[in-house]
């Protein structure tokens, strides 16, 4: 029989990797005469994806706002998709952990240059009606942003102000987790009194991210890249790349999104409450939150003004 060039190469290549598994190569190769072509919109799942937008009201402009919110989603899982492959190995060799945080810092721009679609995109008076059906519902209640969180610092980075520096690992898990900084947005700690919002994140996610947390405790981004020699080759590249995603993430992001709430919640001389119920003009602000991955990685100076360069 004629065969290409390399086809009998590739044949007994085929037939050895289903050998080596106990499997019959031939009935594979059968296979091929009876399957169904592949289609795009198989591929992509692109019905079901088109299907997944459920807007409460009939104001054109709702799902906009529920397509951003996907979007940033899967720009999320794109970004915990390359720091799962770096918090896996022992070892991450600089060169191949500043791709990958070069490649997080693409996507990170994406959700902080798009922001305008919401600041800009949709109707003042259309927003400030739909968003009355979503309460108590919060982009506060995002998991994935907490889970990135937890896979790039140390659980003491992510404690609220008035207890960062003063709390470390020895408090355990649950005091730690519970001095959060992204509680502040849900919780009077005068009166220990929860928002509804809070306590449905809680209920859901909390164990999760505990479990998360255990894990990550020494694999995490900021555990990984202390490990790496400052003398290595990529060291300085790769310094600098996770101070550009620093930035990006936990402080041009937060300042885009703080700007448009106050388009949408504080201009026009009203001034409104949040679906998730937090002080929203205070814990919203980058220098209020203060949540800062790479401490290390910054002057005593830029750590002082965080939020304000
Ligand atoms: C018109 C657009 C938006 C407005 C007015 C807005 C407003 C707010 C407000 C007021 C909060 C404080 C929590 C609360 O009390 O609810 C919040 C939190 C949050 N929102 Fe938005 N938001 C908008 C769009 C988005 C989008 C598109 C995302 C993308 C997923 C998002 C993600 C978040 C996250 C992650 C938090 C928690 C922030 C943190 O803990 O630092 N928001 N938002």
């Amino acid at each position: 029989m004629d065969m290409k060039p390399g086809m009998s190469e590739t044949l007994k290549q085929i037939e050895e990797k289903h050998a080596a598994l106990g499997q019959d190569a031939g009935s594979y190769l059968k296979g091929f005469l009876y399957s169904k072509p592949l289609a795009y919109w198989d591929y992509v799942q692109l019905e079901t994806l088109l299907s997944l937008q459920r807007p409460r009201t009939d104001y054109p402009d709702e799902p906009i706002f529920i397509m951003y919110h996907q979007v940033t989603e899967l720009l999320l899982k794109l970004i915990i998709h390359e720091l799962q492959q770096v918090v896996d190995l022992e070892c991450p060799h600089p060169a191949f952990f500043s791709t990958k945080i070069e490649r997080v810092n693409r996507y990170a721009g994406i959700l902080t240059q798009s922001f305008a679609v919401m600041r800009e995109g949709m109707d003042y008076d259309q927003y400030n009606e739909f968003r009355l059906t979503l309460a108590p519902a919060s982009g506060l209640q995002s998991m994935q942003f907490r889970v990135i969180e937890i896979m790039c610092t140390d659980i003491v980075h992510l404690l609220n102000h008035r207890v960062k520096g003063k709390l470390d690992e020895s408090a355990g898990m649950d005091k730690l987790f519970e001095e959060l900084y992204w509680k502040d947005a849900g919780l009077d700690r005068k009166t220990g009194k929860k928002t509804q919002t809070l306590q449905l994140f809680e209920e859901k996610y909390e164990t999760g991210f505990k479990k998360l947390a255990g894990e990550m405790k020494e694999n995490n981004l900021l555990k990984k890249f202390l490990t790496i020699e400052s003398k290595s080759e990529d060291y300085e590249k790769l310094k600098s790349a996770l101070r550009a995603f620093d930035h990006t993430y936990n402080v041009e992001w937060p300042l885009s999104h703080l700007k448009t709430a106050e388009h949408y919640l504080n201009s026009k001389g009203v001034m409104k409450g949040a679906t998730g119920g937090s002080e929203w003009q205070k814990y919203l602000h980058p220098s209020y939150q203060r949540r800062i991955f790479f401490p290390q990685l910054w002057t005593k100076e830029e750590l002082e003004n965080w939020g304000k360069f």
